[in-house]
């Protein structure tokens, strides 16, 4: 590879060590003397643990401890009240951590938890997600701090006035995570020095949260997460896990393992909430929109408000002279909801894109006309600018690939015996932002570099897109960069989350090597046996102070037969088409577009929790219950890009591309179910019994 390598296929550099179990995870540092941990979850919903009886699960061979809210180590109360493990009595709802068991093995752990015998006083709770909820209520800011209402024009009056109308409410259930890598740490004190090995996406956070909560200076606090099964945002923040290894650590003076068990992870790590979304949207007869009025009602726990954004696209997507975007939620005896790939985005344009569907059969208009005749200048939301906006491009080239004008509009128009087959289109649209990082540049005498930054790999290929952003910087060869990624001694950077990491990172790295091309080519005579280093802090670029509103777009076509005698649903085809600036490595960029992809198309069909509301708890916790699309479940998925230069970016003119692959790809799926069968589903997942 030349200097020229970004943009170009580079194969991922841990690739050969995972495929061949060399790569680490946080469970496999095996330190000297490793106990293995097993939570012991709350059997209520809502009440106080009164007693835990530890004395048979201490009598079983190879225990070490079982920690309780009365003897566990005390921590300063987190920001993260989630964090807030083994403190008190109160359970907030089922699945609380209310012990933890410590023993020499992973089966004598799971052993003991299972013989603690915790009494609880329980309290009548309520899970049950209505938008008439007396406890409903309108938050001033949602998730990542948009505020809870836009309003302008007068939404109300527009849409009663509209000649053609849309007013409909679509269900999106509780979605999980599930990282194939469970959360998992491996901890370790050596005096008043923490260690641990965790799978997080941002270690630079883990170590200033367990700074906070151990009360420690955090230059005592080492982090190292260097590789990571899987995280799409439950591993953003740190989780149980990590604290939980810290105290039963302290407690045994041992280090200690706690890797998550599967049916643990709804209740423990955060699930998407829940959404009940109205969408009311007007138009002239000619597809111009006169009102979008877009309503989300979620669910959040008692101890933390997290409020999904779902309303926000559509103070993104179309233009119209009256818009509405508003969120309700209702605090009830759940778990705690959190991040999920593409929060907000994912069932808010599934909402949005399906009444689009709607829309377009309302007034006998193609679906891809209606989007483009409806394209704004400006952000509809804020008034600004978009520094780039191609999604009338994805549109029209989707089509084309797609082989959209051959298609005829009338739902059931195309049967191969019981088989209806049906195609379906919904656009996509993602935040692009950048935040502060800070990386180091060092040039050796062998002709080699070294880039280092505490950036993760959550399956990505981080480690070779910012090679290859360091090698263009420094226009060398990609092979001749190294890069040093996962671990807290590193220069700080922020997560991988929010379709962030690349740009932030990236950016930090950029600066760091533009600087040391030019220290390089001012040095005369041989480099020092150090060699020069340099190093690069940048601020990133978040949206409040800019001029320019920054998202990428992109457009999803779905085929799909749906079975008249079973009620199931197969995909045939799905692309992607995508504007998200200069895409930096086109191998590693495709598979995380087709991986979203699969999980939106996961969402559209397969996946779904329900909270049982006799005992307040997901119904679906292991991989046996809650769906995820297996490998015969998902077609050959296309996913490309056209080009898109954007200046108001960042150095490499990219956009993040983790997340908008799962946006609008379920109201795609959905609008084909539509055109195959002639019938409006507006309840996910479609599952053959929604179906028939
Ligand atoms: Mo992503 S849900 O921002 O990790």
């Amino acid at each position: 590879m030349t200097a020229t390598s970004l943009g170009a296929p580079v194969e991922r550099r841990e690739g050969r060590q995972k495929v061949t179990g060399a790569a680490r995870y946080a469970a496999e540092y095996h330190l000297p003397g490793r106990a293995h941990a097993w939570p012991v979850p709350a059997p209520v919903a809502r009440g106080r643990v009164t007693a835990v009886d530890t004395s048979a699960a201490l009598a079983l061979p190879g225990v070490l401890a079982v920690l309780t809210p009365d003897d566990a180590p005390r921590l300063a109360e987190p920001e993260d009240a989630t964090l807030a493990v083994l403190q008190g009595p109160d359970v907030p709802h089922r699945g609380w951590c209310v012990a933890l068991a410590v023993a020499e093995t992973l089966e004598a752990a799971r052993a003991a938890a299972r013989a603690v015998r915790v009494t609880c006083a329980a309290e009548p709770h309520d899970v049950g997600l209505d938008p008439g909820h007396r406890d409903a209520y309108e938050p001033k800011e949602t998730n990542a701090g948009y505020p809870g209402r836009v309003e302008h024009g007068d939404p109300q009056a527009a849409f009663a006035a509209a000649e053609v109308r849309v007013d409909t409410v679509y269900r999106v259930p509780p979605l999980h995570n599930h990282p194939m890598e469970p959360h998992t740490s491996t901890a370790h004190w050596d005096g008043d020095r923490l260690t641990v090995y965790t799978s997080s996406q941002g270690g630079t956070t883990v170590r200033s949260v367990l700074a906070q909560l151990f009360r420690l200076p955090e230059d005592t606090i080492t982090v190292v997460s260097e590789h990571v099964g899987g995280g799409f945002g439950s591993k953003g923040t740190p989780r149980p896990d990590v604290v939980l290894a810290a105290m039963a650590a302290r407690h045994t003076g041992r280090p200690v393992t706690l890797a998550y068990p599967r049916r643990s992870l709804p209740t423990t790590v955060g699930h998407r909430a829940p959404t009940v979304q109205r969408l009311r949207l007007g138009a002239h007869t000619d597809g111009r929109l006169t009102a979008v009025l877009h309503e989300t009602t979620t669910h959040t726990s008692r101890v933390k408000a997290f409020v999904e954004q779902a309303a926000v696209p559509a103070r993104v997507m179309y233009a119209a002279p009256a818009l509405l975007s508003s969120h309700r939620v209702v605090p009830l005896d759940v778990p705690s909801p959190s991040w999920m790939r593409a929060p907000g985005e994912a069932p808010g344009m599934y909402a949005l894109e399906s009444a689009m569907d709607e829309l377009a059969d309302a007034l006998g208009m193609d679906p891809v006309e209606l989007r483009v005749r409806n394209d704004p200048e400006c952000e509809p939301g804020s008034g600004k600018p978009f520094s780039s906006r191609h999604l009338v491009e994805c549109l029209r080239e989707g089509a084309r690939r797609f082989g959209w004008a051959e298609r005829d509009p009338r739902p059931r128009s195309r049967t191969e015996g019981p088989l209806l087959i049906g195609t379906g289109v919904a656009a996509a649209t993602y935040p692009a932002a950048a935040v502060p990082a800070t990386a180091s540049a060092r040039a050796l005498p062998d002709g080699t570099f070294a880039v280092r930054i505490n950036a993760t790999d959550i399956g990505t290929g981080a480690r070779t897109v910012l090679a290859q952003v360091a090698a263009d910087a420094l226009a060398v060869p990609v092979d001749r960069v190294g890069t040093e990624i996962g671990h807290s001694d590193l220069p700080p950077a922020w997560l991988a989350g929010g379709s962030m990491g690349t740009a932030s990172w990236g950016w930090a790295v950029h600066e760091a090597c533009a600087e040391l091309a030019s220290r390089l080519a001012a040095h005369t005579g041989p480099l020092p046996a150090d060699g020069i280093e340099t190093r690069a802090d940048t601020a990133g670029r978040a949206d409040a102070d800019s001029p320019y509103a920054r998202h990428a777009f992109g457009a999803h076509f779905a085929e799909v037969a749906v079975d008249s005698v079973t009620g199931e649903t197969r995909v045939r085809r799905l692309l992607g088409i995508y504007a998200a600036g200069r895409i930096l490595n086109a191998r590693t960029a495709r598979s995380q577009f087709t991986g979203a992809m699969t999980m939106g198309l996961g969402m559209a069909l397969t996946e779904g929790s329900t909270l049982d509301p006799a005992f307040g708890d997901f119904t679906e916790t292991d991989l046996a219950s809650y769906h995820v699309p297996a490998h015969a479940d998902v077609p050959a998925i296309e996913a490309d890009w056209i080009d898109e230069e954007d200046p108001h970016l960042n150095p490499m003119g990219s956009k993040g591309i983790g997340e908008i692959g799962i946006v609008g790809t379920a109201a795609a799926l959905g609008n084909a179910v539509h055109h195959a069968t002639g019938i409006r589903f507006r309840h996910l997942p479609l599952t053959p019994d929604r179906i028939l």
